[in-house]
């Protein structure tokens, strides 16, 4: 049995219809991601299956039982699901420990302060129990919210970017501190962010969100390798489309030349495309007869970032070790290598 079930979940803010036919579903002990530019309805999402929001048709169904329909609502402190809202409120007036037990205040006071110093010890903040929210900073205010969402055991914990204050280094790092012990409580969870590192790192699965759809659930690997829509290619990862015509059954003509592929049902012979090109797709090479000139540089740590242009007006990305610097304005050659070509239709 399914933990999470949403099916064709619609929603309006008045006339203002922001989900269209949301789906979603986890797993037992997965989590999750929602991933979206912002406005795209990743907060709303979230508030209606917490049941914060009414949603206008679909279902939400939480271990095999509906939360709504037509006839039935059943109310949020009802519902057995935890929420990190947005913005994280801390209970200015209680310390860490007094608001890791709020949700729980009502368990015998034994039981209480044994959870609330599980949870303080999986979070890594035993030492700051007695401590008040001004006196942490946003990343241990984090934690703490965290660990106050999981203390009565919600079956399900909704994170609206839980991390987004943080620096990027730190970020990561408690994401994949957050997995961790997302795991070990056997929480299914939802996170949501608009950084993919973030959900790359804590996902099973990660929903790709456009203007209040779901564009393509999937694992990070297929989101990068495999793209649904320009949407999605385009939002995961770098890359650039580049036009090409499907020449005969098993090649793409572009201006850097031919690019094997195997034509399915969905395109004709003599079609215009954009072929999605990765850096790690451009290959500089000075003999190349194709020449592409630098247009801008990036350092990246170990590697460099070209943006590259060429004669033609192209533009293309290419990813290099730091071994060999190219300057701006400098010519090379470039080639194409591509194994399995994604192609998307010219609008
Ligand atoms: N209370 C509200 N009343 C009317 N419209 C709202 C309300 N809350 C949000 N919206 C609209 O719904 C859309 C989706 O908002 P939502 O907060 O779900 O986006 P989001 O994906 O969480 O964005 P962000 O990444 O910025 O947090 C936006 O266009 C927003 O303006
Ligand atoms: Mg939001």
């Amino acid at each position: 049995m399914k933990r999470l079930e949403v099916k064709k979940l619609d929603f309006a803010y008045g006339r203002n219809q922001i989900l269209f036919e949301f789906d979603f579903s986890l797993e037992e002990g997965q989590i999750g991601c929602l991933l979206g530019p912002s406005g795209c309805g990743k907060t709303t999402a979230l508030r209606a299956i917490a049941g914060f929001e009414i949603p206008t048709k679909g279902e939400i169904i939480l271990n095999g039982k509906k939360l709504n329909s037509s006839k039935l609502f059943v109310e949020p402190e009802k519902r057995q699901i935890g929420m990190v809202f947005q913005d994280i409120a801390l209970f200015p007036h209680l310390s860490v420990e007094e608001n890791i037990q709020f949700g729980i205040r009502l368990l015998p006071k034994s039981l209480r302060y044994e959870r609330s110093n599980e949870l303080l010890d999986l979070v890594g903040m035993s030492q700051f129990k007695k401590k008040y929210s001004h006196e942490l900073s946003g990343g241990q205010q984090q934690r703490i919210a965290l660990a106050r969402a999981m203390a009565p055991k919600p079956s399900l914990l909704l994170m609206d970017e839980p991390l987004s204050s943080l620096d990027e280094e730190l970020r990561e790092q408690l994401a994949r501190e957050i997995r961790i012990i997302l795991q070990q409580e056997k929480i299914s969870a939802i996170l949501v962010t608009h950084d993919q590192n973030e959900a790359f790192a804590v996902g099973d699965h990660i929903s790709v969100m456009h203007q209040g759809r779901v564009q393509q659930n999937d694992s990070a690997y297929n989101l990068y390798h495999h793209p649904l829509n320009r949407f999605v290619a385009e939002f995961i990862g770098e890359g650039t489309l580049l036009t090409g015509l499907i020449s005969s059954n098993d090649t793409i003509s572009t201006d850097l030349g031919d690019i094997k592929f195997n034509l399915t049902e969905a395109f004709q012979l003599q079609e215009k495309v954009d072929l999605l090109i990765r850096p790690e797709n451009v290959i500089l090479s000075h003999d190349n007869e194709n020449k592409a000139i630098i247009t801008a540089r990036y350092f990246r740590g170990s590697s460099y970032l070209y943006n590259l242009k060429t004669s033609r007006g192209t533009e293309l990305l290419c990813l290099l070790h730091d071994s060999e610097v190219l300057n701006i304005n400098q010519l090379i050659g470039v080639r194409l290598q591509i194994d399995r070509p994604v192609i998307f239709r010219c609008p």
